[in-house]
C-alpha cells in the first residue's frame, strides 16, 4: 500500500524521486520521504503529509545526487510522523519497504532491538536485521539474504549501503516491485506509472530475487548468486495518461475517459461482430463444460462482479457467486475443478484477492483474471488473464476500471452463452453491438447530465447520510454508487434492495434524506416507482434515474435524472456514469480531496 522508487544513473535522483513519488501518490499519502547518496553519505528527508510537503522540504537541496530511493507512505505500524515516515537509516543501512514483517516481534526479542528502535514500524527492525548482518559479513548482498530468510510476511526492499555508493539493492517477497535499465540509469517502482517518462519497458522482479540496480544496468541473482535473465515487459501506456490533463482531478478525468477506455477495452477481443478469446487463448472447451462461475475481488471490482452475476447468471443458468476476497478462505468454498474462477482487480496487487485465486486454484478451478495492471501479480498467476485497458488510473476511487471490468465481463458471459448454445449467433451479434454503442451512452451523459447532478450534489451535501435503492441489475449499480458517495464525501451512503427497505431501513428515512432511487429495469419498474413514492411519502428527496422517455409520476420523485433509452442489460454503463459524477461533485463541492480521500490507499497490498 505504500510507493517506492528507486534511481541510479546520470539524472537527478531527488528529482526523479519526487515526480516518481508525486506519479504513485495514490498508494498512500500520510507521509513521504527520500534519501539520496550525496558522496559517501547518505541523507534522509521525510516529512508528515502528502508529496507536496516533501516536495517543500526538499526545495532548498543544492548538491545534486545521482543515486537515491524514496517512498510513500500508508501507514500500518506506526502511527503517521516523521519518525516512522521511511526510509528508515541505521548505520550504514537505508531502507525503504512496503508490506508488513509479520515476525517483527520475534526479531526484536532475537536481536534485542527494543532500546535501540527510534520509530514504532516493523521496517525498521528490518533495516536493523539487515544492518546487524552487514557489520558481521561486511557484504551487501549477504546481509540482506540471511536477513529475507528470517522474515515471515510481504516485503518490498530498496536499500542502500553507505560504503556502496550508487547501487541500491532491491528484493520482494509479494509485495509489487518493477525495475527497468535504461540508457538514463536504473529504476525501481512500485509500479510502471512512476517510470513513464522514462521508459515502458520493465520487468517485475522475481520473488526473492536480488536485483542489484546500478547506472550501467539492473542485474539480478538467486539465493546461491546465478544470474536470473528478466522477463520484459511492455506497457502501452504514455506520460500524459498519468497526468490530470488539464481536469481539477484525476478523477474527473478518468470519468471522461470511459467510452475511450470502453472501446480500447472491447475492440481487440470481437472479431466479425463476435467476441473472441484467442488471442488470450481461453478454451471454449472450458466454457462450455464448467458447471459453476465464482467471483472474487474487492471493493468496486467486486461491485463489477456484482453486475457481471446479475447478467451471466440468468443467461448461463449455471451458479455464479460472488465473493468478498477477505471472507473467501473463511467460507469453506464451494471450489472444484469444473469451476471457473473469476478474479477481478485492476491494480492485480490486492492481496485479499490474490489469496482467494491461490486458494481457488489449490482447490482446482481454472483462474480467469480482468486486470488492468500489466505483469501485476494476480495477472501472472492466473492461467489465463483478460487484461482491461483503460490505462493508468490514478484517484483512489475506481471509476474508468469499473465499467471496463463490467464489459470485459460481459463480453465474456456473452461467449459463454454462445458456445454452451444459450444464444444464437444472431442474439450475440446484436448483444456486441449493445456494448459497444455503451461508450456513446457514457458520452451522452457526461455531456448531458453534468450540471444537473452538480446541482444535485450541492443539495445533497448538506445531509450526514444517503440511501441508494434498486432492484434486479439496478441494485447491483446502487452498490457502487454507494460506495463511490461514501469514499469520497464522507457522507454516510448504503444501498439496499429496494424491496427491503421496508423491512427495517424506512425508519431511517426522515425529513430531507436524499434516496438515489436507480429505475432502469423494465421487469421491475413499478415496483421500484411504489418503492420511491413510499420514501418520499416519509419525507425522503428522491433522485429518480430513469431511461429517457421514462413516465414516472410527480409524487415518485424530486429530482429526475435521466440516461439514454437503451436495452435494460446496458443501462449500467451510463448509469455508472451518473453515480461517478454525482459522488465527484459531492467530494468537490464539499472541498475535499477528491483523489486522495483520508485513510484510503488505491492497491491495498496488506491483509
Ligand atoms: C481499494 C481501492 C478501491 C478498489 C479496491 C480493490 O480499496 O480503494 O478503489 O476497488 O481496493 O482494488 P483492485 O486493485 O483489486 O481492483
Amino acid at each position: 500500500m505504500c510507493g517506492i522508487v528507486g534511481y541510479t544513473g546520470p539524472l537527478n535522483a531527488g528529482e526523479v524521486l519526487l515526480n516518481g513519488l508525486s506519479l504513485l501518490e495514490y498508494r498512500g499519502y500520510d507521509s513521504a520521504g527520500i534519501a539520496l547518496f550525496d558522496d559517501q553519505d547518505i541523507s534522509v528527508y521525510k516529512q508528515i503529509g502528502k508529496v507536496k510537503e516533501l516536495k517543500d522540504r526538499c526545495a532548498d537541496i543544492t548538491d545534486v545526487s545521482h543515486c537515491g530511493i524514496g517512498h510513500t507512505r500508508w501507514a500500518t505500524h506506526g502511527g503517521v510522523t516523521n519518525v516512522n515516515a521511511h526510509p528508515h537509516k541505521v548505520g550504514k543501512v537505508t531502507l525503504i519497504h512496503n508490506g508488513i514483517i509479520e515476525n517483527y516481534h520475534d526479531l526484536m526479542e532475537r536481536y534485542k532491538l527494543a532500546s535501540a528502535l527510534v520509530s514504532d514500524t516493523d521496517t525498521e527492525v528490518a533495516a536493523r536485521v539487515i544492518e546487524h548482518y552487514y557489520q558481521e559479513l561486511q557484504d551487501p548482498k549477504a546481509a540482506i539474504w540471511k536477513t529475507v530468510s528470517e522474515l515471515r510476511g510481504t516485503f518490498a526492499f530498496c536499500v542502500l549501503f553507505e560504503d556502496v555508493p550508487g547501487v541500491i539493492y532491491c528484493i520482494r517477497r509479494t509485495s509489487p516491485l518493477i525495475a527497468a535499465a535504461t540508457p538514463n540509469g536504473a529504476f525501481a517502482a512500485s509500479d510502471v506509472t512512476a517510470l513513464l517518462e522514462y521508459t515502458r519497458e520493465f520487468f517485475v522482479l522475481p520473488e526473492d530475487t536480488l536485483a542489484v540496480l546500478c547506472p550501467e544496468g539492473a542485474f539480478l541473482e538467486d539465493a546461491a548468486g546465478n544470474a536470473v535473465a528478466p522477463e520484459m515487459l511492455t506497457v502501452d501506456w504514455d506520460v500524459e495518461s498519468a497526468k490530470k490533463g488539464g481536469y481539477p482531478w484525476f478523477m474527473l478525468k478518468e470519468i471522461n475517459e470511459q467510452p475511450r477506455a470502453l472501446q480500447d477495452t472491447l475492440l481487440p477481443r470481437i472479431e466479425n461482430g463476435l467476441p473472441d478469446f484467442t488471442e488470450e487463448q481461453i478454451p471454449d472447451d472450458f466454457l462450455k463444460r464448467c458447471k459453476q462461475v465464482c467471483i472474487v475481488a474487492c471493493g468496486t471490482a467486486m461491485y463489477a462482479g456484482m453486475v457481471a452475476k446479475a447478467l451471466i447468471e440468468p443467461l448461463l443458468r449455471i451458479p455464479v457467486s460472488v465473493h468478498v476476497a477477505s471472507e473467501f478462505h473463511f467460507s469453506n468454498p464451494l471450489v472444484d475443478d469444473d469451476t471457473l474462477m473469476l478474479v477481478i482487480s485492476q491494480s492485480g496487487e490486492t492481496i485479499d484477492t490474490l489469496d482467494a485465486l491461490r486458494l481457488g486454484k489449490e482447490m482446482g478451478a481454472t483462474i480467469v483474471s480482468v486486470v488492468n495492471v500489466k505483469g501485476s501479480t494476480i495477472a501472472r498467476e492466473s492461467d489465463y488473464v483478460l487484461y482491461t485497458h483503460a490505462g493508468p488510473e490514478q484517484a483512489v476511487a475506481s471509476t474508468k476500471a469499473y465499467t471496463v471490468q463490467i464489459a470485459t465481463l460481459y463480453l465474456l458471459g456473452c461467449r459463454m452463452a454462445m458456445v454452451r448454445g444459450k444464444m444464437s449467433e444472431e442474439d450475440a451479434r446484436e448483444f456486441v453491438q449493445n456494448l459497444l454503442q455503451a461508450s456513446e451512452y457514457e458520452q451522452q451523459v457526461i455531456e448531458e447530465n453534468n450540471d444537473a447532478i452538480q446541482e444535485i450534489a450541492r443539495h445533497i451535501i448538506q445531509f450526514d447520510d444517503a440511501y441508494f435503492i434498486g432492484r434486479g441489475l439496478d441494485y447491483s449499480f446502487s452498490l457502487e454508487g454507494a460506495l463511490k458517495l461514501k469514499e469520497i464525501s464522507y457522507i454516510h451512503a448504503e444501498a439496499y434492495a429496494a424491496g427491503e427497505l421496508k423491512h427495517g431501513t424506512i425508519a431511517l428515512i426522515e425529513e430531507g434524506t436524499p434516496v438515489i432511487a436507480i429505475a432502469t429495469q423494465e421487469p421491475v419498474y413499478r415496483e421500484l416507482l411504489s418503492n420511491a413514492i413510499e420514501v418520499k411519502s416519509r419525507g425522503a428527496y428522491v433522485i429518480l434515474i430513469t431511461k429517457k422517455g421514462a413516465h414516472a409520476p410527480k409524487k415518485a420523485y424530486d429530482v429526475q435524472l435521466t440516461i439514454p433509452d437503451v436495452d435494460d442489460r446496458f443501462t449500467g454503463f451510463p448509469t455508472a456514469v451518473c453515480l461517478q459524477l454525482l459522488a465527484y461533485h459531492a467530494s468537490n463541492e464539499k472541498g475535499l480531496d477528491v483523489d486522495k480521500p483520508r485513510n484510503l490507499a488505491k492497491s491495498v497490498t496488506v491483509r
